[in-house]
Formats: C-alpha cells, structure tokens, sequence
C-alpha cells in the first residue's frame, strides 16, 4: 500500500520532468510526497502497471492507450519480466514490435527503475511474465493493451491459453522500451536531477 502509494507520486514526477521541458528545475520534493495528490499528476498519455503486486499478476491488466502514450511497468518482488507474445502464442515472444524488459529482480518494495514502452500503434499487444520458476505466465500472469472489444481474442481467452503452454521463453535481450530511474525525481532539495533518466539505468540495459 505505501510503497504504490509512493509510486503514484514517484512516477508521474518523473515523467513530467522527463517529458516537460519547461519543468526546469524539477520541482519534486518532499513535501510533496505528503500531500495527497494520488493520479492527479499523471499526465495523460501515462499508464503505470504494477507488475507482480501480490501475485501473479499485472495491475491492471487490461489497457486503453492511444499512439504515444507511455506504460510504465513498476516491478514487484521476485523476478519479473515483461515480454510482448501474439495472442495465438502466449508465453513465446512475438518476432515483431518484440517488447521484452528483462528480468528485474526486487527483494522488497518496488524496483528504482521502471520499464517504460511507448504505444506505437494501437494494435493490441498480449504480454507475459517469462518467468520460469514457479510458472508466471502459466499461472496467468499475462495481460493485454487495447484488446479488441469484440470477438474471441479476449484477456481470458488468452490467460487460459497461457495455462496450457509448458514453459516460458524469453528474447535475448532487452528490446521494445527503456528503463527510467526514478530516483532521479526525488532529490530532496530541489536540485536539479539529471534529466533522461535513462542514462541512468541499472546494468540490465547494458546489452540494449
Ligand atoms: C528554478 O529555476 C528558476 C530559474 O530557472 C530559479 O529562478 C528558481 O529559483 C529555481 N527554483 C528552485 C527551487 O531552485
Ligand atoms: C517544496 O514544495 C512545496 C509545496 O509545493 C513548496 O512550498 C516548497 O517551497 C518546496 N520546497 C523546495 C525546497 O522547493
Ligand atoms: C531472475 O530470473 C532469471 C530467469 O529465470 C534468472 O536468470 C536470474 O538469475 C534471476 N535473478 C535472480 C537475482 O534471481
Ligand atoms: C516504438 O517505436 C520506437 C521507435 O521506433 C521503438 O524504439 C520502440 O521499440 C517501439 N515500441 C514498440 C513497443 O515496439
Ligand atoms: C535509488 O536510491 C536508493 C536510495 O538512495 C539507492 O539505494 C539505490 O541504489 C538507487 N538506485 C539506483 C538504480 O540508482
């Protein structure tokens, strides 16, 4: 609760300054994280997935984005990934608009760093958990951005597909979005963080 509680400030912060060029001198500070402004700072345009909170599961699981929106996925604890599959083929990754963020691993809390894929087209796009031990994606950890709304090809449909896969795989490296660190947001006085968190990102990104 408090650690999603923080990142509903933590985030939007973060992109607003990633995003907004005239938010010069990154006015996050501690303040305000105690007032409560949960969502109100999310940009329009941002979509934050919690990823593994509880569970296996993505929340929430099913997305409405339009072309340039940004989804932020906040990793949870254990070993998560995100891998983008065709609805046909759940838990194998698409050879196409490949999505995968690699495996972050959390002990507790939330990872610094969320993976961040911009929408590029509205198509929907089914992704999964790669994660092997314990069976993630068999155990429904999938979800699904603009799925068609009528038709067959639903996130229950898919999720019950991805029950009867018998394993995972996952691309060879971190493809279809960037991580952002969101330390970069919080600099408790006010001094100007580096923008293009990017830069910044966790080893997991050396090979992108
Ligand atoms: C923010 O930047 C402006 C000029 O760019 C400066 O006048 C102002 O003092 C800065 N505010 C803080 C809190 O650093
Ligand atoms: C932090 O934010 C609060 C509320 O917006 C503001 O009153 C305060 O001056 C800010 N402090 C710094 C150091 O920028
Ligand atoms: C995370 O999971 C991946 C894939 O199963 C594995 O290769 C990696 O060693 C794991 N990392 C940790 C810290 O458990
Ligand atoms: C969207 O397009 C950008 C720029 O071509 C690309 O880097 C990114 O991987 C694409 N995103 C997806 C989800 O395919
Ligand atoms: C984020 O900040 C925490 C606390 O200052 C630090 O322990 C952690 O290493 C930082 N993570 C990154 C990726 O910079």
């Amino acid at each position: 609760m408090r650690s999603s509680y923080l990142l509903k400030f933590l985030l939007p912060a973060a992109f607003a300054q990633h995003d907004n060029g005239g938010d010069e001198n990154g006015t996050a500070n501690t303040t305000i994280v105690t007032s409560d402004g949960a969502g109100t700072q999310t940009q329009s345009g941002d979509h934050v997935i919690q990823v593994g909170d509880g569970g296996f599961v993505f929340t929430p699981d099913t997305v409405t984005a339009a072309v340039g929106d940004k989804i932020q996925f906040v990793f949870h604890p254990m070993n998560h990934s995100v891998v983008r599959s065709t609805f046909d083929d759940p838990c194998v990754p698409t050879t196409e608009g490949t999505i995968f963020s690699g495996f972050v691993p959390v002990d507790s809390g939330t990872s610094p760093n969320v993976f961040i894929v911009t929408v590029n087209d509205t198509n929907p796009a089914w992704l999964y958990c790669s994660q092997n031990r314990d069976s993630h994606c068999q155990n429904g950890m999938v979800m699904v951005i603009n799925p068609l709304t009528t038709g067959p090809n639903t996130l229950a449909a898919y999720k019950e597909a991805a029950t009867k896969t018998s394993e995972s795989i996952s691309p060879p490296e971190i493809v279809g979005g960037e991580f952002s660190n969101t330390n970069n947001s919080v600099s408790p006085n006010g001094a100007s963080p580096p923008l293009h968190g990017t830069s910044r990102a966790t080893e997991m990104t050396s090979n992108v």
